[in-house]
This record gives structure tokens, sequence and C-alpha cells, in this order.
């Protein structure tokens, strides 16, 4: 998962057409330009989901825009091509989308919304906090509408002690969301890795921990998470490095996470925060 993650990114960061031209549609290439930055921006955070039809949407950190917001791109040959096809801003907090989004496709109907709904969160923050949004799209990723407040943390500031909240990532079982993300406001831990639970998408159950060490200066990042099927004769598929709970409903998950501490760019200034 790990490397999976480096690849992807080193993908997404490329620039320029691979070397001997055109990727050509649903083949092997490397280094292929999903969007290039221009004037002051810059991209951090790739997110990526595919969907039951086969099409990636891809989304990314824009740094370089007040208020932030986040583009989303869609390809529909593979990864060869792709296109801008909107941008989720944020439409309740005047913050805007400042970093770390994550998107999913629901597999199942939950509440209102229809399977092959697309989600979209990320953070939103000012010099007032930090606060992970949920928004979902009923039309392929064109428009996009709020749903509700997840959890919100204090301003960005990765020092231990304060109390922000980062880093968000979505995963769908059966009839649950699962919201996971980083969090310093436990004075237990500097930093904790943690997730809430929607059956609606509107209303979000307790924090649950999954990764808090007993050392209260350990970070242990941030969570990505996938679900893999049990193989037929029940063995698990995978290994769970550092054992996430799942969200109720049990899964098989695997994670990454970052063993140094992550700095999102913590720090307001440098990011669209008015
Ligand atoms: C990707 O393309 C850029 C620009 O041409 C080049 O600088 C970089 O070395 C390439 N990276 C890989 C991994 O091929
Ligand atoms: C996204 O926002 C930028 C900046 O406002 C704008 O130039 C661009 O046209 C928007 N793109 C889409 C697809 O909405
Ligand atoms: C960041 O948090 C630490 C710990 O609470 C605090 O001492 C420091 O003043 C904060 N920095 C900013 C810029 O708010
Ligand atoms: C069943 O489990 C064994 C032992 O873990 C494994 O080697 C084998 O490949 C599994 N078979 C299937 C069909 O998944
Ligand atoms: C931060 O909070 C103060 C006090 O409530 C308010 O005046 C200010 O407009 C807020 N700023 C942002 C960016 O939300």
């Amino acid at each position: 998962m790990l490397w999976q993650t480096i690849i992807t990114l080193a993908v997404f960061a490329g620039q320029v057409v691979a070397r001997g031209g055109k990727p050509r549609p649903f083949s092997y290439f490397t280094n292929n330009t999903i969007y290039q930055p221009v004037g002051k921006e810059s991209v951090t955070y790739p997110r990526y989901v595919e969907l039951e039809d086969g099409t990636i949407l891809a989304t990314t950190s824009l740094t370089g825009h007040t208020p932030g917001y986040f583009p989303v791109f869609e390809s529909k040959d593979g990864g060869a091509s792709w296109k801008h096809v909107s941008n989720l801003t944020d439409q309740v907090n005047g913050w805007g989308m400042s970093a770390q989004p994550a998107l999913a496709e629901l597999k199942t109907r939950m509440g209102p919304y229809k399977a092959g709904t697309i989600l979209g969160t990320g953070n939103s923050w000012s010099n007032n906090g930090t606060k992970i949004d949920l928004y979902a799209s009923t039309d392929r990723a064109r428009t996009w509408k709020f749903v509700s407040h997840i959890a919100q943390g204090g301003r960005p500031n990765t020092t231990n002690g304060a109390t922000p909240i980062w880093e968000p990532y979505l995963l769908q079982y059966k009839g649950t969301l699962a919201a996971y993300y980083s969090d310093q406001r436990d004075p237990k831990h500097g930093q904790k890795l943690a997730h809430q639970e929607s059956r609606d998408l509107k209303t979000w159950g307790p924090v649950i921990n999954d990764v808090a060490y007993d050392q209260y200066i350990a970070r242990p990042g941030m969570t990505v998470i996938s679900y893999i099927p049990q193989s037929k004769n029940g063995s698990s598929s995978t290994s769970s490095p550092s054992a996430i709970p799942p969200p109720t409903a049990s899964t098989t998950p695997s994670t990454t996470s970052s063993p140094t501490p992550r700095s999102p760019s913590g720090n307001p200034s440098a990011s669209p925060s008015s």
C-alpha cells in the first residue's frame, strides 16, 4: 500500500506527457500529467477514486487561490486523458476547501443518496479552526452540494497541544460510511488517528480511536484505507500493519500510516485563510 501511494503520487505530480508520445487509453504509461500548476499554484495530496463504471476521478489540494477549492478531473480512458469537470468549493464556512481532499463513490444507497453518488470531503480551515465537511454529487462530479459537518477542530497548527484535525479519508462498507482523520484534540495524545461513522451521511457518531499510542508525542500520521475482500477459504488476504478498526460492520482494512509526523502545511498564513 505504501508503495502504491508513492507511485500514484509520482504519476500524479509528474509533468508533461510520457516520452514517446501520448499515452494510449487503458495502457501502461508513466508521468502523464493530470494538471500542471500555473503561476503561484502548487499541488499536494493527490487523491483519486475509480468508479464502478471505470471512470477515474482525481483531485488535489491546490494552493494559490483564495478561497481554496479542490479541482476535480475525470478520465474515461484509464487515465490517458483528463478533463477538469468541476471545482469542489466550500459552501458553508467561508474558509475555502483548504487542503487534504478525499473522494469516494457510494456502492449502496445511504439515506436519500443513491448508489453512484460521489462523495467529497477535505479540510476547510482558517485562523479560526479546521472543519471536515461532507459534500455529495449526484451528477458524476459536475456539481456538489454540502451534506454535513463531520468534525471540527482548532486552527491549523501541527504542534502537539494544539487541537486541529487533518487529512480525512472516506470508506463505505455496506450501510456505513466511515470518515477517518488525524486528530489532535485529545489531551492524552499529541495526535491520533480516529474515525466517525454515519448511516445517513447527515449525522455522525462518536470519535472512535484507531491508532492512539501510549506515548503522548507519537504522531501516527494519516489514514488511507481500502477494503480488501477475504479470500474464499476464509483466510485474510492482507495483513493490517496497524490494525485500524473497520467501520462497525466488519471489514478487512489495510492501512498506510506514515512513520514520521506529517506536516500538512499547517501554517494558515501560507494558505487561503479568510
Ligand atoms: C516526468 O517528466 C518531467 C518533465 O519532463 C521530468 O522532469 C521527470 O524526470 C519525469 N519523471 C519521470 C519519473 O519520468
Ligand atoms: C474552477 O475554478 C477556477 C478558478 O475560479 C476557474 O478558472 C475554472 O474555470 C473552474 N473550473 C471548473 C471546471 O469549474
Ligand atoms: C500552536 O500550538 C502550540 C501548542 O498549543 C502553541 O504553543 C502555539 O502558540 C500555537 N501556535 C500558533 C501560531 O497558534
Ligand atoms: C486458502 O488459504 C491458504 C493459506 O492461507 C492459501 O495459501 C490459499 O491460497 C487460499 N486459497 C484460496 C482459494 O484463496
Ligand atoms: C474568526 O472569528 C472571529 C470572531 O468570531 C470573526 O470575527 C472572524 O470573522 C472569523 N474569521 C473567519 C475567517 O472565520
